[in-house]
């Protein structure tokens, strides 16, 4: 496995495989990595000869200095979780993925996305996200790019962005990787203490109750929310938003919806937790 943090070594090595006609995958990710972080790499490495895995906590996409300077990097672990898995894993710096700095020229944006549900909480957030992964394409030229359905307005903004600029390559969405006891695996969850992290399920649980009352027919999706809600706040979390749109656009839903997405956000102590599920209507 090579550790790569130059421009011209990636682009030498990528196009050695390019050369050799190798599928390239890739994933990128901030580091930190965890189960559901190496499932994508395992789906990547199954589909293609080459997988790429690029850490970089990215600036563009924080809205708070605190929140950058607190995130966790773990990098050797990081590398050793990787062996035998990745051939190559890339770790630019700030500098040399913004020479000018956070103020940076080109960005890209995805209105559309970036501006609803998470977006509209957290200006810029998912234009950083975009940005970023659209330089990160151009540098590593993949075939396929894994994202995990856990970050689901992430996806979706991805999907439309390669769509939108005719980017050459497939974009997979991977199911959520859960903890037994239905935890989303996330980095955040290293912020839950003890006692949070039994309480932490209830969010997912949550969730199911909710998706299955839609299942059974019920549409007046305000009053679900509002005690799906008052649950959660009474479970000793901290409800930050319960959304129940179409799962394509991310709109309000409409008679030509086929399926909808709950899109739910929650504090438990310090910790935000997110986790979304897919119903079909
Ligand atoms: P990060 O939070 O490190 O996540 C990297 C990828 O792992 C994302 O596609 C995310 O959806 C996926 N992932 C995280 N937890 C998962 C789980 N439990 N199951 C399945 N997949 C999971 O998302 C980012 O980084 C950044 O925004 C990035 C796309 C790298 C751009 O900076």
């Amino acid at each position: 496995m090579q550790l790569v943090n130059t421009i011209a070594e990636l682009r030498q090595i990528i196009g050695q495989y390019r050369r050799q006609g190798e599928r390239i995958g890739f994933v990128p990710t901030m580091g930190n990595l965890h189960q559901g972080h190496i499932e994508l790499v395992k789906q990547a490495r199954a589909r293609c000869e080459r997988v790429v895995v690029s850490i970089f906590v990215n600036p563009l996409q924080f809205d708070r200095a605190a929140d950058l300077a607190a995130y966790p990097r773990t990098l050797e672990q990081d590398c050793q979780r990787l062996t035998g898995l990745a051939d190559l894993v890339f770790t630019p710096t700030p500098e040399l993925m913004y020479p000018q700095g956070q103020a940076q020229q080109t960005t890209v944006n995805v209105p559309c996305i970036a501006d609803v549900l998470e977006g509209a909480l957290r200006p810029g957030h998912f234009r950083g996200v975009a940005t970023v992964v659209c330089k990160l394409f151009n540098l590593v030229q993949p075939d396929l790019a894994c994202f995990g359905e856990k970050d689901y307005q992430q996806l979706a903004l991805i999907r439309k962005m390669t769509a939108d600029l005719n980017l050459p390559l497939e974009i997979l969405g991977v199911p959520t990787v859960r903890a037994e006891d239905g935890l989303a695996l996330s980095s955040r969850n290293g912020y839950l203490s003890d006692q949070e992290r039994s309480q932490a399920p209830e969010l997912a649980a949550t969730m199911r109750r909710l998706a299955e009352r839609i299942q059974a027919g019920e549409r007046d999706f305000a009053t679900l929310v509002a005690a799906a809600s008052l649950h959660l706040d009474q479970a000793g979390f901290h409800t930050d938003g319960i959304d129940i749109v179409d799962a394509d656009t991310l709109n309000p839903i409409t008679e030509r919806s086929r399926a909808v997405v709950i899109l739910m956000a929650a504090y438990l102590g310090k910790a935000r937790l997110i986790d979304n599920q897919v119903v079909p209507l």
